[in-house]
């Protein structure tokens, strides 16, 4: 008999009209006594319950091992005879595997006692199949999340605000060429920032916070080798019920290919530029060649038309087609004789119909030298005024592109405020009078705005 609890004894009355076999019957386990053969010698209601047999049919009948999975089976036969050996070898309960009378698998918490010096053991086993199952869901959910996360080719980090790694994916430790176990817990910014980089990066770390968690960033970070690379960012906050800042989560892609073809691109963009430069510089010398007095004119237009363009916020590409088209917006008065050119006095309507059409032939020319920009447009348009009454074509307002409108006032105060022998010197002053004076009919107001605005309050020099 197994030693008696010391309960009734001492408080005489407590356990009245209770008897031990209710306990055994009623304790809400599945209760069973086996022999040492693994008989079952008696079993409860909630044995007959979780089971599917009956008392009837398992009492002095039936072994206990038929209710156990065969791959558990092993185990507890071990732990059967240790616990009669020494029962401090086995552990106080553990899970198994258990087959119903139906032939169902389900999974039981186990905690047994020997009894009768050994000779019996009382088994209680709880059913824990539900909770068994959720327990695998959770894990074969924490497995396809680590998976997804693993097999990314993105970078993926976690760090503390202190910047200490909490987590690392496989792809980050094969981009820097270290192992999980070298990063975590050891201080991110320190490892793979240039020392510059750090203060910086701090900073703009404790710039996120609950209204705006999410931002990207694009970095420069030394692998273990010493080697430069590039990567774009997308770093998250996380933050406590309080709104400390928890964590900080950064997924991030390798861009260093990309980022050094921008840079050459770049470069090769402004060697394109340059060389275009000088190829639509020459060609409005020609016409500088033929007309001495104009020398200069073109290159002063571009240097006014580029800083008003600048000025006005137009795009890269349309300030490079502006200043371009400057260079060499007069080129076909190559077509223009040198008499009617230079001539001093009131020009015969015949020659002023040829001047006039010196933009027709710019424009003829500059379609020759192929480029990314419209040069050829620009210099067509830029004897049209704001209010139609340009030439060639009479174009009007927005008709007229943008740089066309800037190269008008340019051309305009240029030509106004430098030195022809044929006239007396008409001055800055008065071109820019000329330019107020225009502004909203013969110039575009914002063209004319600009102009006056770098001249007057910024002390734009020609
Ligand atoms: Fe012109």
């Amino acid at each position: 008999m197994p030693k008696q609890t010391g309960l009734s004894s001492e408080r005489p009355g407590i356990m009245e009209g209770i008897s031990r076999s209710d306990l055994f019957e009623h304790s809400g386990a599945a209760n069973m006594i086996v022999a040492f053969d693994t008989t079952l010698v008696a079993v409860n209601a909630k044995f007959e319950e979780m089971t599917g047999y009956s008392r009837k049919e398992v009492e002095g009948r039936m072994s206990w091992t038929r209710l156990v999975h065969p791959d558990d089976l092993k185990k507890m036969l071990e732990y059967h005879r240790l616990r009669r050996e020494n029962p401090s070898l086995v552990p106080g309960n553990y899970e198994y595997r258990f087959i119903d009378s139906g032939g169902g698998i389900r999974w039981g918490l186990l905690t047994g006692a020997t009894l009768a010096n050994g000779s019996k053991t009382l088994i209680s086993v709880v059913d824990v199949t539900e909770l068994k199952e959720k327990q695998f869901a959770l894990e074969r959910t924490e497995e396809l999340y680590e998976n997804i996360v693993q097999t990314q080719s993105e970078l993926i980090v976690r760090f503390t605000p202190d910047f200490v790694f909490t987590f690392v994916n496989d792809a980050y430790c094969r981009y820097y060429d270290e192992s999980r176990e070298e990063l975590l817990g050891s201080p991110l910014l320190l490892k793979h920032s240039p020392p510059g980089e750090v203060e910086k990066q701090k900073k703009y770390f404790r710039s996120l916070s609950t209204d705006r968690p999410v931002s990207e960033v694009v970095e420069m970070n030394v692998t273990a080798s010493g080697e430069v690379r590039w990567q774009h960012w997308t770093d998250r906050a996380f933050f406590d019920r309080q709104g400390n800042l928890v964590e900080i989560q950064s997924i991030g892609r390798d861009i260093t290919d990309l980022h050094l073809t921008s840079e050459k691109l770049e470069s090769t963009v402004e060697k394109l530029k340059n060389s275009f430069s000088l190829a639509i510089e020459m060609a409005g010398k020609i016409i500088e060649v033929r007309d001495p007095f104009t020398a200069g004119h073109q290159r002063r237009v571009a240097k006014i038309a580029g800083a008003m363009a600048r000025a006005l916020g137009l795009s890269e590409d349309e300030i490079i087609a502006t200043e371009l088209a400057s260079l060499a917006h007069d080129v076909g008065k190559i077509h223009v004789p040198s008499e009617i050119l230079s001539k001093p006095g009131v020009l015969q309507s015949a020659e002023w119909a040829i001047i006039r059409q010196h933009p027709v032939y710019s424009s003829e020319i500059l379609r020759t030298i192929e480029t990314p920009w419209d040069l050829a447009e620009i210099a067509l348009q830029h004897h049209e005024r704001y209010d139609g009454s340009g030439y060639p074509e009479g174009l009007s307002g927005e008709d007229i592109r943008i740089e066309a409108r800037v190269l008008a006032v340019a051309d305009v105060i240029e030509a106004m405020s430098s030195h022809r022998p044929y006239r007396p010197l008409v001055g800055i002053d008065l071109a820019l009078e000329e330019i107020e004076e225009g502004r909203g009919t013969r110039y575009d107001p914002a063209a004319a705005d600009v102009a006056l605005y770098i001249f007057r309050k910024k002390g734009f020099e020609i």
